[in-house]
């Protein structure tokens, strides 16, 4: 379990507040915030992080054995959907660690590592969930999206998911760290939606969108695609779209 919970009411951005304070936090101590000024999203994106009563939560992670890191972020998407799946709706993972409900966005990962002289001292692992975000600010949002109460039709209680969601990060913690993608890859496999289909590829400039084939996720959890000159190709970077 976390070794503290650290609320504050505003805040930049929980991770900015990670990696900040990085070396004076504990390993497993968690950072939340109800509203966040400067919410970010991966390639740089804003996250819209109003006061809606949703989850902008940070781990503060310095495992002893970072080999395993790149699965962290992929473990708490598996987490976060299920957790999200108590409320009685169905769950897909897109790769590598978004949640969606019925084909939209409900929860989005950022993970950043803590470097020291080009060593990682630990990651800080953060996560958003839309639990209810109005429809109004949904439609504003550029990418196809949704929240936890409209997709239930009842208002989402923060703290009752923010506890189940750290309770269900930690009950398998360890065994991800020491075991990487094998730890949780049937809870990951099972959300997955796109293997065997069609998609593209977009790097983080917005530039290109290459088609490829998703054939499969190797050992260590990385995408294997079909590229349309028909080799084989290991996806390490980039945003599929479905
Ligand atoms: C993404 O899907 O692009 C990642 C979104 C990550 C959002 C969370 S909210 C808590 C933490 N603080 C941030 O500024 N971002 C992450």
């Amino acid at each position: 379990m976390p070794i503290s919970i650290i609320e504050f009411e505003t805040i930049d951005s929980t991770n900015t507040y990670g990696l900040k304070h990085f070396d004076e936090l504990e390993d497993k101590t968690v950072i939340t915030a109800l509203e966040q000024t400067k919410g970010r999203g991966r390639f740089d994106r804003v996250w819209v992080s109003g006061r809606f009563e949703n989850i902008y939560m940070s781990f503060i992670l310095k495992p002893s054995k970072l080999t395993r890191i790149a699965n962290l972020t992929q473990y708490l998407c598996a987490a976060a959907a299920k957790v999200i799946e108590t409320y009685g709706v169905s769950t897909q993972i897109k790769y590598p660690n978004d949640v969606l409900v019925d084909g939209k966005k409900i929860c989005g990962i950022l993970c950043e590592s803590k470097l020291k002289t080009n060593a990682i001292q630990g990651v800080v692992l953060g996560i958003g969930v839309n639990l209810n975000t109005p429809q109004e600010v949904i439609d504003s949002i550029d990418r196809p999206a949704t929240s936890l109460n409209l997709a239930t039709g009842k208002h989402i209680d923060r703290y009752l998911f923010l506890n189940k969601l750290v309770e269900e990060f930690f009950s398998n913690y360890e065994k991800a760290i020491h075991e990487g993608f094998s730890a949780f890859e049937e809870d990951y496999l099972k959300r997955t939606e796109f293997l065997g289909k069609k998609i593209f590829i977009q790097q983080r400039d917005n530039s290109q969108k290459d088609e490829c084939t998703a054939l499969r996720l190797d050992k260590n959890g990385n995408l294997i695609v079909k590229t349309l000159s028909g080799k084989e190709k290991t996806i390490l970077s980039g945003d599929l779209i479905l």
